[in-house]
């Protein structure tokens, strides 16, 4: 399983992630032309009827979409980390939203008691994402929607590299499976991309309507199955923290790679002919920039003198 793939290193990576997410990951990695198009594949014509779930609805950018389709009362947000959701709860448009700590995997809702479910950037921590896709059947109501939307494994192998070896990128295949594996029917998806990448399948947005009450069929023996897992304990507390921590900063690097690494692929992106309305870069993402572009420009200088 992947460096952060876990739920106590995902809970550590957000407990400081979650001060510049805003400001420096969504805005590079899941965009507000992104969130919309995503959201469109999902029936929201009866609006104000409808009562929605958001699974690790972080700091509340995809809630911001659902809010433009629903009254923010009829939202539930829910996200295993209080630093993400903190965040949340102090923008102005989601007053009224309710907040609740819990886990995509678990979800604390009965059976058949919301309309849609939404869950954007998040499965990509679940260690069983088919049980996260379960319950996403399982809370919704017969012929009510679930969204799911995440990364696609990167065809560069590079990226692919880094990735992995980071988090769960699933292979688009998968997405399909664990929907068909759900029970789910009228499966309907669409490709979202940020501008600077030229890659179509960058990430998927995949949509399914559950078809009848209840959970989802072989749910019980797929839920014990996992539940032997996450019970085997590894090693002592020592071992276990030791594990975690390395998970975490080793994680985080890899995570970390991919912000020069989009912030050149945007800067490049009209040299390397790649199409799409430009979503331009805000100030905090200009200052990581020049800080880079200084921090190369110093070494590259440094090594030349040396070399005379
Ligand atoms: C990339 S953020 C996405 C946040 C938000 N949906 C958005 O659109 O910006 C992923 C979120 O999933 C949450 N998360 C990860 N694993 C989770 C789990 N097992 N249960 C609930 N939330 C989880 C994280 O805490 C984080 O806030």
């Amino acid at each position: 399983m992947r460096l952060m793939q876990h739920k106590r290193e995902a809970f550590w990576f957000y407990r400081y992630l979650s001060n510049f997410y805003d400001k420096l990951v969504n805005p590079l990695f899941w965009t507000a032309r992104m969130r919309e198009k995503s959201l469109d594949i999902v029936d929201w014509s009866a609006g104000r009827q409808l009562q929605v779930l958001d699974v690790g609805s972080g700091t509340g950018f995809t809630t911001q979409g659902i809010v433009k389709r629903v009254p923010a009362r009829n939202i539930i947000c829910l996200d295993q980390s209080p630093q993400q959701m903190e965040r949340a709860m102090v923008k102005p448009e989601l007053e009224d939203c309710r907040f609740r700590l819990g886990d995509a995997e678990n979800l604390p809702f009965a059976d058949d008691t919301f309309d849609r479910y939404v869950s954007a950037g998040s499965i990509e921590y679940w260690p069983n994402p088919q049980r996260g896709i379960d319950e996403a059947y399982r809370v919704i109501k017969e012929g009510g929607q679930a969204l799911m939307i995440g990364p696609i494994e990167p065809a560069n192998p590079i990226s692919r590299f880094i990735a992995n070896a980071w988090m769960l990128f699933p292979p688009e295949s998968d997405y399909h499976a664990y929907f068909r594996t759900a029970g789910f029917t009228e499966v309907d998806w669409t490709y979202v991309r940020p501008h600077w990448q030229d890659n179509e399948r960058y990430a998927i947005a995949i949509v399914g309507t559950k078809p009848a009450p209840g959970k989802p069929p072989g749910y019980a023996e797929r839920k014990a199955a996992t539940a032997v897992v996450e019970a085997e304990p590894r090693g002592g507390w020592l071992g276990r923290n030791l594990l975690l921590t390395s998970r975490v900063l080793v994680g985080s690097a890899a995570g970390f790679l991919f912000i020069p690494m989009a912030l050149l692929a945007h800067v490049t992106a009209p040299i390397r002919g790649v199409e799409g309305e430009v979503e331009p870069l805000n100030r905090e993402q200009k200052a990581v920039l020049i800080g880079l572009g200084a921090l190369t420009a110093f070494f590259v200088v440094r090594a030349l003198t040396r070399k005379r």
